[in-house]
């Protein structure tokens, strides 16, 4: 344990990862969506010279510079999405693109992709099989073209990491997710809880229970041990408790004694999952929405996350550091004083924090306790 790059960031004043959302048109049409995407771009998107800018604006962050993702919508719905790429390789900044797995993705694209500096490319993969994914992502043959895609991505050295966002739906199917994901072995697993908003809040679904979700976090955890690549959960932060206090059974020691000394040392999960092989840069626990994470939308909106539709400033007006540092928003939802409920008492508060984003989307405030924990702090009193 601990032998891992220690990344000591302060998240108030710097994030870990920038999201941009370059566009929301995409091709897809699945049933969760929360940007509820749709083919056509928007005129007001960020221009290009803009994104350049934005670009700019992510080194005044400076070194080692918070890695950039590039989502949408699908970011391939962009002509100068190759530009975009090499001028952020080419200013020394990671970069990672998630598209949507459709006929606009050949092999030429993936090869241009890779030649303009791309870092890692991340695909979903919803179901185990045609039916289930393709009926999630609403289009036929999205299934398939994402093993083609994977297939590119492998020929031309293109590190790969596979997005799975839980449902009640495919919860089921998890196992056999599973083991296509052994096949692929990407770098990353991310596994999306899926937030209420947008196109999954118009068709009512559901996450699982939050004590299913428990058991899968277990699961999780005890899978992270024997394959190659990384596991992570997104807006599932207590999976990070889960991490700690199967840690501190195995090494017989007082959960909470664990979780200071993860505190102290900001460890990032690596340090406590054996096994691990990669070197990749993985954020220290404690990352959050507008805590050490950012999302700016496409018309240059810079919100907590892509779950929360509250602006903190426009990067068209401001710099995004100066939105990041001072805004009364990213303030706000950073000051975990304010959070109430379990959350607020919780011993984990500081690693996790509940999923801010769950919060706003179930309740109306993302002061509130995610609702979907079953933990029980000490010194909550119910
Ligand atoms: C915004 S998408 C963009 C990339 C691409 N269009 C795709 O869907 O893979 C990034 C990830 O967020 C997930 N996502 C979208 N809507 C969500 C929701 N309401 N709750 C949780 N995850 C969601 C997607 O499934 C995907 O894995
Ligand atoms: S109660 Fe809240 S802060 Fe504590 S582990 Fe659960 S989600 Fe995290």
């Amino acid at each position: 344990m601990g032998k891992h790059n220690k990344i000591s960031m302060d998240f108030n004043k710097k994030p870990f990862t920038v999201i941009y959302e370059i566009t929301r048109a995409c091709d897809l049409v699945c049933l969760h969506c929360r940007a509820e995407a749709n083919t056509n771009r928007n005129p007001l998107e960020l221009k290009t010279t803009e994104v350049f800018n934005l670009i700019e604006m992510i080194k005044e962050f400076e070194k080692p510079y918070p890695i950039f993702i590039i989502t949408g919508g699908d970011p391939i719905k962009r002509e100068d999405i190759f530009d975009i790429v090499y001028y952020a390789w080419r200013n020394d900044i990671k970069v990672a693109l998630t598209p949507s797995a459709t006929p606009l993705i050949t092999e030429e694209v993936i090869k241009k992709l890779k030649e303009s500096g791309l870092n890692r490319i991340a695909l979903s993969l919803d179901g185990s099989n045609e039916e289930i994914h393709d009926n999630f992502r609403g289009i036929k043959g999205t299934f398939n073209k994402t093993f083609e895609i994977l297939n590119y991505a492998d020929k031309y050295n293109l590190e790969t990491q596979i997005h799975t966002t839980l449902t009640e739906f495919n919860y089921q199917d998890i196992p056999n997710i599973v083991e296509l994901i052994k096949k692929i072995n990407p770098k990353l697993w991310a596994i999306f809880l899926l937030i209420q908003v947008g196109r999954a809040k118009a068709n009512n679904l559901k996450l699982i229970n939050p004590y299913k979700l428990e058991e899968l976090f277990n699961y999780l955890y005890d899978l992270s041990k024997e394959v190659n690549f990384d596991i992570t959960t997104r807006e599932g932060y207590h999976y990070r408790r889960v991490i700690i206090q199967r840690k501190a059974k195995e090494l017989n020691i007082n959960e909470y004694e664990l979780l200071q000394k993860v505190i102290k040392e900001k460890l990032t999960p690596n340090d406590l999952i054996d096994n691990k092989k990669s070197l990749i840069r993985r954020a220290p626990f404690g990352v959050n929405d507008g805590k050490g994470m950012i999302f700016i939308n496409h018309v240059g909106e810079v919100q907590p996350s892509g779950f929360i539709n509250l602006s903190a400033g426009n990067i068209r007006k401001q710099s995004l550091k100066d939105i990041y540092q001072n805004s009364k928003l990213l303030n706000d939802i950073r000051d975990y004083s304010k959070i109430k409920g379990k959350c607020g008492v919780c011993e984990y508060r500081e690693i996790c924090g509940g999923s801010r984003s769950r919060s706003y989307a179930l309740t109306g405030s993302y002061h509130n306790s995610d609702p979907y924990c079953i933990y029980k702090p000490k010194n909550y009193l119910n």
